[in-house]
């Protein structure tokens, strides 16, 4: 029997298509968490535009219910396509929300990790370096390394969209591993 300490982990899915290529990372790399870490998806297509108007005590439910799951949860992990070199615009509303109230963000000191995929050359890389600018204020522990852009991503599925290539599914074990490392510590 394992004496590891449970771990929750909340997921934030920057793609809102139901064939996503990052959801299909996210959930390769969700099947090879170890038992005792369970991982939560935040839903992020649900949530009204940001609007500090409407930020009050009368919040959309959904403003609350992504702040608790995150909240609650030992650390983030963003799995996101980049769009228009930068942070696909769904993820960064779920960050804009996340990061109010100002004094008392669920991003403060969280221990966040980025994952990026495209089917281009970059591998969303640009949205990776904005989503790791933007925790910069948070004082966020960030996962460094290993840092996973994954490039023509699409060949790495197989027909039934799921990762299939397995030097793929072996850069995503390390970075599983390291991952899980970094919470625990
Ligand atoms: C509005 C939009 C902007 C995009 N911009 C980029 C981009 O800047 N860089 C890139 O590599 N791919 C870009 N793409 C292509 C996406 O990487 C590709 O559609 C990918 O499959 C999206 O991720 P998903 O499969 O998880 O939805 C863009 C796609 C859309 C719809």
């Amino acid at each position: 029997m394992s004496d590891n300490k449970p771990l929750n982990i909340a997921l934030i899915i920057g793609s809102l298509r139901k064939e996503s290529i990052n959801r299909a990372f996210a959930e390769y790399m969700v099947s090879q968490m170890p038992e005792h870490v369970t991982v939560t998806e935040c839903q992020i297509d649900d949530l009204p535009l940001y609007n500090e108007d409407i930020d009050t005590d009368t919040a959309p439910e959904s403003y609350t219910r992504i702040r608790n799951q995150v909240g609650e949860a030992d650390a983030l992990l963003i799995v996101s396509p980049e769009y228009n070199r930068s942070i696909p615009g769904g993820l960064k509303n779920a960050m804009d929300i996340l990061s109010r109230p100002k004094d008392g963000s669920v991003l403060n000191n969280i221990k966040v990790a980025f994952v990026t995929a495209s089917p281009g050359t970059y591998g969303g890389r640009s949205c990776g370096f904005d989503l790791r600018k933007i925790m910069l204020p948070f004082a966020a522990q960030v996962l460094l390394a290993p840092e996973v852009y994954l490039s023509h991503a699409t060949d790495a599925l197989g027909e039934d969209n799921k990762v299939s290539s397995e030097r793929t599914q072996q850069y995503l074990q390390k970075f599983v591993d390291a991952f899980v490392e970094f919470v625990e510590d």
